[in-house]
């Protein structure tokens, strides 16, 4: 399975969005976990990860949009579809998307299916649970506009 997203292993959060950026980055062969392995391959390169981080997004926003066929809790049977739709909806209108900025991407499970719907946003690797799009403006304003953690909303 491609995975949605390449993660360096949480010390610095750095996303990459296809296994193709992997490769064309030797620097990071062997440094990233893939979101749906969990596995940790190897150590990372924390400082060359921070450069390059500087150059990508500010915030890399991940909504697990897992469906599950048995019945059991997943966060695309709580709203996690039409969350991430307003929040991409909202980033673009506000005008906050595009390199340097802001990216909302789809994810697959993040193994925490019963604390869902969930996103996580990068590099500050904060888990949040949400509710309804106001819960999604507030992160939008506070966490991403302003840099401040939605702290009420948080899955530690
Ligand atoms: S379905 Fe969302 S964390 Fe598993």
């Amino acid at each position: 399975m491609t995975p949605a997203a390449l993660y360096c292993h949480g010390l610095c959060g750095l996303a990459m969005t296809s296994l193709r950026a992997k490769r064309g980055n030797p620097a990071c062969q062997g440094v990233w976990i893939s979101v749906h392995a969990d596995n940790l391959i190897n150590d990372v390169d924390k400082d060359y990860c921070e450069n390059l981080m500087t150059n990508y997004f500010e915030h890399h926003v991940f909504f697990c949009l897992n469906q599950r066929e048995d019945g059991s809790a997943c966060c695309m049977d709580k709203g996690a579809g039409a969350a991430f739709d307003y929040m991409k909806a909202q980033v673009k209108k506000l005008k906050l998307n595009g390199k340097g900025k802001v990216r909302v991407n789809r994810a697959g499970c993040f193994d925490r299916c019963g604390e869902g719907p969930l996103l996580v946003i990068y590099p500050q690797a904060v888990w949040y649970a949400f509710v309804d799009n106001e819960d999604i403006d507030e992160i939008i304003e506070s966490h991403l506009q302003n840099g401040k953690i939605v702290e009420r909303l948080v899955v530690a």
